[in-house]
């Protein structure tokens, strides 16, 4: 039979061999997140476009070019999430989160969607996980932020990546980020080859000019003034504290002052981690300060700080963890009297927590014993009529290749002895 269907491009299956690394990854994250306080939230898939073209902003890529963007039956448009800060901000707003508590710790899990051209580590479909911290103005929520980040890429093995961080400065102060526009707009305007997408840009938001992945407003991009250099004091004395602050936790950092990232909500510190083994997407994670992100969605007047990690592109980076084998129970069953009769005994294994399966199809003992072999399990009890008369079977240890007879009112117990003897799962 023809295969005919096959998975969206751009959009992958996570097979069972696969999902072992994922589920480390996810625990590893949540073990670690709550040590800091972190709490999780869910919010739906689906959201009003209308979220996403407030708070991402009209002119980033994201919402201009990469949206899956739809009417529903009732002609209202929505959109599948392209990330996880606006939802969150939204859910903060909605359930009122800032009155709990004036620090509020939340961390998601889960998939987000992009309609980008897919190539290694970039799906239509991805997963993230991020984390936002929103409340406190400190420069101190940076440092434990981005220190959290590092700490739990370094806990699940990988060292061969560099944190670049940056500040954006602020819109308050007309010496800061509306100072900077000027002169970058004035430099943008000097250069008459950008592509015809930039010079619009130029007037609107020509901070996106550096985002175009167009070579010669690349080029251009590369010469382009820089933010550090137009800091007004309180930003640039932020800045400071998060530098300190994170040489003081020894998490080593380098600037780059040509961060901007993607999305309009960021101000102050905007920071990415990046590896050179991942090719041309080499951020694997990224986040940064947002300050009017809230108020301007009708929240209060407080400032967010967080981080989304790409999981497709940290599990490129993962080192191979040696599998391990997993130690379960066959029950190999001739006739349908041992059939029943093992749905009932791998009933009583598993509500010891025993980890076991059998035979539905009836097939012939040798088959059932490759079956067995080929899928790791360690024992086989095998019954048919004449076990079930004697009320003993025969036990195989495949590891060891020997053979015991147990009782099956003994059955159990053999198994939960021989758990806490480290022999099965
Ligand atoms: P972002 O930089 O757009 O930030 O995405 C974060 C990470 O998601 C990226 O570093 C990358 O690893 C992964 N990613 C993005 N697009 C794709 C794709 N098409 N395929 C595979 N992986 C992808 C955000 O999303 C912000 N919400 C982060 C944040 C949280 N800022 C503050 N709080």
């Amino acid at each position: 039979m023809n295969n005919k269907y096959s998975a969206i491009t751009g959009m992958k299956d996570i097979l069972p061999a696969e999902v072992g690394q994922w589920q480390f990854v996810e625990n590893t994250a949540r073990d670690h997140f709550c040590a800091y306080n972190y709490q999780e939230i869910r919010t739906p898939l689906l959201e009003e476009t209308d979220l996403f073209e407030r708070g991402i902003g009209k002119e980033t890529g994201v919402v201009k070019k990469e949206m899956y963007t739809f009417l529903d039956k009732s002609g209202d448009s929505i959109t599948l999430r392209p990330e996880g800060t606006a939802s969150v901000v939204r859910a903060y707003i909605e359930h009122h989160l800032d009155q709990q508590d004036p620090v509020t710790k939340l961390y998601y899990l889960g998939p987000m969607f992009r309609y980008e051209r897919p190539q290694k580590g970039r799906f239509r479909q991805f997963h993230q996980i991020g984390c936002e911290l929103i409340g406190p103005k400190s420069f101190a929520a940076d440092v434990e932020v981005i220190a959290m980040l590092d700490h739990f890429v370094r806990m699940l093995g990988i060292t061969a990546f560099r944190l670049e961080i940056n500040s954006l400065g602020c819109l308050e102060a007309t010496e800061c980020r509306p100072t900077f526009l000027k002169k970058i707009r004035a430099y943008f305007e000097t250069q008459a080859t950008l592509c015809s997408e930039c010079q619009k840009k130029r007037e609107q938001n020509p901070l996106r000019i550096l985002d175009c992945k167009n070579e010669t407003c690349r080029a251009i991009a590369k010469t382009a003034p820089v933010i550090l250099e137009s800091l007004c004091s309180n930003c640039s004395t932020h800045f400071n504290g998060v530098k300190m602050g994170l040489e003081s936790l020894k998490v080593p950092y380098t600037l780059n002052a040509r961060i901007v990232r993607g999305l309009d909500y960021y101000d102050k510190t905007a920071f990415e981690l990046i590896s050179d083994d991942l090719g041309a997407q080499n951020a694997f994670a990224g986040g940064g300060r947002y300050s009017s992100l809230i108020p301007s969605m009708g929240g209060p007047m407080v400032p967010g700080i967080g981080f989304a990690i790409g999981m497709e592109r940290l599990l490129l980076l993962l080192p191979k963890r040696p599998s391990v084998t997993s130690k379960k129970i066959y029950f190999a069953v001739m006739g349908e009297t041992a059939q029943g009769m093992a749905l009932e005994l791998t009933t009583k294994l598993r509500a010891k927590g025993l980890l076991c399966d059998m035979d539905f199809d009836l097939k012939s003992l040798k088959s059932q014993m490759r079956r067995a072999d080929k899928n790791g399990f360690t024992h086989v009890v095998i019954l048919g009529d004449q076990e079930i008369a004697n009320q003993k079977a025969p036990i195989k240890d495949l590891k060891k290749s020997t053979q015991e007879e147990v009782a099956l009112d003994q059955l159990t117990d053999y198994f939960v002895s021989l758990r806490l003897a480290g022999e099965v799962s």
